[in-house]
């Protein structure tokens, strides 16, 4: 997730495309860029760092200009520094472009460009779209992106500039937003309507592979067969700090919803809609390597933890290799028995939790292979780990963690399921039927979030409850346990997640009318003990909220209230439960009048031990 900004009118360009970025520095942070347009020549500006960085660098500079773009980064391919910020250049640095997504057949379009003769100056996949217009342009800007982009696979939205046509800005997209706003004798570009609200709240909504060619009076729309695409302007009512947050109260709000796109890009690249392997670039593990493992130590913090147990049991069920866990915090004192048969899976969003770093440094002391499972390009754990596989959440602002959580939970998945392959534990028809599964939960995920009015009511009954008790089995502890700490950290009610079959060892003396048993009751080798530890809680007055499936009609008989969610494997279920359980903790806290995004005595990111 990154954000991209283009004007063209009658203001000086550069300060209206730094307050865009500034307004889409929620999409990423790593590194800020622009590029104007003066006296026939374009000034490229850019720098690693928060956009306030460059923004020091420009100041009291004259660019002049009335037309440019700009980028700010959330790294994916290419660590955070000034030569992978945007925007970037052909090789006679005439065109210039600034892109957010992922270009995924970018190595193979970079080793054809290279061998006929470019010259590439990052390690950008954006940087090939730049010279694949170079190469297809022939006097027609609009013309050489639409060409360009037939040859890129992945998802784009892409500001491009050329000196020869220079008012003149083109842009596309293909699953990345873009936006164009339309003023008076001046036009935005946006991956977002926050970046130009100041300035105009008339907005062109952009769909899939459509070229937009714009400059300072008109705006045009083509198909990617070069045919004019009919385009309607719509009039967005949002305030500007309702539209930074997508129109969502919110930021965690809108990161839960954001889900279905962050688990497709997680997925995008790595599992084809054919359902054939699992291509998972950057592991740094050979097959012989994977053979070779005999122990996998995963280390984590919070909700990565979480994340980290669901995984433990898609790793021993898919790969039959033993799994041990650990928080992190305690892995680094326990002595821990690690040699060169271990690896080492290191989770983390940010990539700089203290304790993490600490226990991937010891696990690496021991001989350990490290695979880092991160969400920030560049940061401490990806860079001093063997292998990173990232999760493409984009940036997570709100300090409850949802996106990062759940992408989590699907690079595991991909692990497993390359894993189980590659060591022979999978049998071809489980192997298949795991991967139509994993394809399809970001549609499934979609289509809770489209309608869950159910929890909001439930949410409002429960908003004063004196605690809850989350239980699950299976790889659905994780989700209790993930579901208890979303409770306690936004609505401070006191929250305990257990495994439902150890209630009887103590937990259940809790049960009265004051507590509610979130009970995960998910169809799987362990339901009908669920269904008896669901029992046990009401024969002593509990009230239970079930989370289960769709289909489930048994489940009637035993809960008070039922959140449903579409049905799959039973190992893959965590990554569409914590859906509701999310939003359960959002709406308790929202209920309760909590200050949701900032939550008290909580950082988002722990760099102290
Ligand atoms: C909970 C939460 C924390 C983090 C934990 C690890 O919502 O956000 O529990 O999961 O601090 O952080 P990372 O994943 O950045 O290492």
């Amino acid at each position: 997730m990154c954000g991209i900004v283009g004007y063209t009118g009658g203001r000086e360009a550069c300060p209206v495309l730094l307050d865009g970025l500034k307004r889409l520095e929620y999409r990423g942070y790593d590194s800020a860029g622009i590029a104007v347009f003066n006296d026939g020549r374009v000034a490229v500006h850019k720098a690693a760092g928060k956009l306030s960085v460059l923004a020091s660098a420009l100041d009291g500079v004259q660019l002049g200009g009335s037309i440019g773009i700009g980028h700010t980064r959330w790294a994916t391919h290419g660590r955070p520094s000034d030569e992978n910020a945007h925007p970037h250049v052909d090789c006679s640095g005439e065109i210039v472009v600034v892109h957010n997504g992922i270009i995924e057949n970018y190595l193979s379009l970079k080793e054809d460009l290279v061998a006929r003769g470019h010259r590439f100056t990052s390690e950008t996949d954006t940087e090939v779209v730049a010279h694949l217009v170079e190469e297809a342009y022939d006097g027609d800007l609009a013309e050489a992106v639409r060409q360009a982009i037939l040859r890129l696979d992945g998802s784009f939205a892409l500001a491009v500039m050329c000196r020869h046509e220079p008012n003149l800005l083109v842009a596309a997209r293909r699953h990345s937003p873009l936006v164009v706003g339309v003023g008076s004798n001046e036009n935005f570009i946006a991956s977002d309507v926050p970046a130009f609200l100041a300035y105009t709240k008339r907005v062109h909504f952009i769909e899939d592979d459509t070229v937009a060619v714009i400059n300072r009076t008109s705006v045009e729309f083509r198909g990617l067969d070069g045919r004019p695409i009919v385009n309607n302007v719509h009039e967005v009512e949002w305030d500007a700090a309702m539209a930074e947050r997508g129109g969502y109260e919110h930021f965690m709000l809108k990161e839960i919803h954001e889900q279905p796109v962050a688990l497709r890009e997680t997925m995008r690249g790595r599992l084809s809609s054919e359902h054939a392997d699992v291509a998972l670039e950057g592991l740094g593990l050979s097959d012989e390597d994977i053979r070779s493992i005999d122990k996998i130590v995963i280390v984590a913090c919070g909700t990565a933890y979480h994340a980290a147990m669901a995984g433990k049991y898609m790793i021993e069920r898919l790969v039959r290799l033993p799994v041990e866990l650990d928080v992190a915090s305690e892995l680094r004192y326990r002595d821990p028995i690690i040699d060169d048969r271990t690896l080492a899976l290191v989770i983390s969003q940010s990539g700089e939790t203290a304790d993490t770093l600490a226990g991937l440094r010891e696990a690496r002391r021991r001989g350990a292979r490290v695979l880092a499972v991160c969400n920030v390009v560049g940061s401490s754990v990806a860079r001093e780990s063997g292998g990173v596989l990232y999760t493409y959440a984009g940036p997570e602002i709100a300090v409850a963690s949802t996106k990062a959580y759940t992408t989590q939970l699907m690079v595991l998945a991909l692990i497993a399921l390359h894993f189980g392959r590659v060591r022979g534990a999978l049998t071809p028809d489980r192997d298949a039927d795991l991967r139509r599964m994993l394809w399809t939960i970001p549609e499934q995920a979609d289509l809770f979030l489209a309608d869950y009015g159910d929890l909001i009511d439930c949410a409002e009954r429960y908003h004063n409850i004196g605690g809850f008790l989350y239980m699950g089995r299976g790889p659905n502890l994780a989700s209790a346990l993930e579901g208890a700490l979303k409770i306690k950290e936004i609505a401070y009610i006191h929250a305990e997640g257990y495994a439902a079959g150890e209630m009887k060892h103590g937990p259940i003396a809790m049960i009265d009318p004051t507590m509610a048993t979130v009970a995960v009751s998910t169809k799987g080798r362990t339901y009908e003990k669920v269904l008896s530890n669901i029992l046990e809680v009401k024969a002593r007055m509990g009230e239970v909220i079930a989370v289960a499936g769709r289909h489930d009609e048994e489940i009637a008989k035993y809960a008070d209230h039922i959140i449903r969610v579409p049905e799959t494997d039973e190992l893959l279920s965590p990554i569409l439960n914590a859906l509701p359980l999310q939003l359960l903790a959002y709406h308790v806290a929202k209920f309760r009048g909590h200050e949701i995004d900032q939550p008290r005595n909580l950082a988002k990111s722990v760099t102290v031990e």
